[in-house]
């Protein structure tokens, strides 16, 4: 089957040498793109919808974000904006909460956020553990994501939770968490952080994990410029998270490696903390991406467009460039090469915004601008349930 999409006012590709294409169409093969260029000389398909001058992009790659938990830190959230600062501790209230929850408590509230991204724009996400800490619920976590999306990561060195020694739950995450979990998921990532674990914890749970087939990233440099995203680099990490606090080393290490430096502002906005310095970023030549991270601590929130706003509003990001970073940056954070940008031949995975750039997405922060998506080739309705 073949759909003709025409009437695009702009069609932002993200591909450097197509770039940005006005009055624009695109034929969907299946489960992806088959043609793409000028209305004019489009060719004929089976179906055609008319978009009627709105912006054509890739979906969102959400390549960060905590969606398997119970509970939410609405009043952490509330005495931070009285001046508390936010810390690691309060992932353990949410480890109790998700420990309590059952399997289907645990779906609905992932199947609620997927839906709420999807809303947003997003057609790929990945999603990680680390809020059980015990194997049992580790491995549930991991399942349960699965279920969803294929960038499933094993966060379960995310704290050391109550109970245990230090040293004896490295072993467990390193022994039979991971044995449990490696079998659903594609990442092992570890909170690299003060008050979570150091550089040499967190050397060796990743290297427990790239033992284990999986493939490294880090939360790296959130609180502290320690020497999280060093050991990306020297790790071949996909992606050193948020880099919030980065020394001129770090930024050199990031420009001159294959690690993207993924940057998380809906997180500095919830937890009122100084944005990274994407400037410094790009202009050292690092690939960035924005994801959400959203979790029920640090931000909870899942809206690419409002992480492209603070990006262009808050750390100098162009729009072009916040528009990459959510999705052909994304895409690098997660080594995909079919997804996150409109070519011939990649995914058929693409939204259309109700406006006629992407400009809007920082120029109208907090709107709903997310018009029609496709996904895999299929149109996706983007209602919320209200049953979940
Ligand atoms: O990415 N930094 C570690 N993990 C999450 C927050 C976890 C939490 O506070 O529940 C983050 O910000
Ligand atoms: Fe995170």
């Amino acid at each position: 089957m073949s759909l003709l999409l025409t009437g695009i006012g702009l069609l932002a590709t993200q591909d450097p040498e197509l770039g940005e294409i006005v009055d624009a169409a695109l034929v969907i093969e299946d489960a992806r793109i088959g043609w793409l260029g000028r209305a004019g000389q489009a060719p004929a398909a089976d179906t055609a919808v008319d978009l009627g001058g709105r912006c054509v992009l890739p979906g969102f790659v959400d390549s960060h974000a905590h969606l398997v938990f119970a509970g939410d830190r609405a009043a952490e959230f509330a005495a931070r904006m009285t001046g508390r600062p936010y810390t690691a501790g309060g992932i353990r209230s949410t480890v109790a909460a998700t420990r309590a929850a059952s399997d289907e408590r645990l779906r609905l509230n992932l199947a609620r956020l997927a839906a709420e991204l999807r809303a947003a724009g997003v057609t790929t996400f990945e999603c990680k553990s680390g809020y059980g800490l015990d194997v049992e619920t580790e491995q549930r976590s991991v399942r349960i994501a699965a279920e969803q999306t294929p960038e499933v990561t094993f966060l379960g060195a995310h704290v050391v939770p109550a109970g245990i020694e230090r040293a004896d739950y490295l072993d467990l995450v390193c022994g039979p968490m991971l044995a449990a979990c490696a079998e659903h998921a594609r990442w092992v990532d570890v909170f690299c952080e003060r008050g979570a674990f150091d550089v040499s914890e967190s050397r060796a749970v990743l290297q427990a994990g790239i033992a284990a087939g999986l493939r490294p990233r880090i939360h790296a440099n959130q609180l502290t410029a320690g020497g999280a995203v060093a050991l990306a680099v020297e790790l071949d990490a996909a992606s050193a998270d948020h880099c919030t606090h980065l020394s001129p080393a770090d930024i050199d290490a990031l420009a001159g490696s294959d690690t993207v430096a993924t940057l998380l502002p809906l997180v500095e906005f919830s937890t009122r903390s100084p944005y990274p310095d994407a400037r410094g970023l790009l202009d050292a030549g690092a690939t960035v991406a924005l994801a959400t991270d959203c979790n029920p601590g640090s931000g909870f929130s899942t809206s690419m467009p409002l992480a492209i706003a603070l990006a262009v509003r808050e750390m100098r990001m162009t729009p072009a460039e916040a528009v990459y970073a959510a999705t052909a940056g994304g895409a690098k954070a997660l080594r995909r090469t079919d997804i996150g940008r409109l070519t011939v031949g990649m995914r058929a995975d693409l939204i259309a915004l109700d406006a006629p750039g992407y400009l809007h997405l920082a120029y109208r922060p907090g709107v709903p601008l997310v018009a029609r998506m496709w996904q895999a080739g299929q149109e996706v309705a983007l209602g919320l349930s209200p049953t979940q």
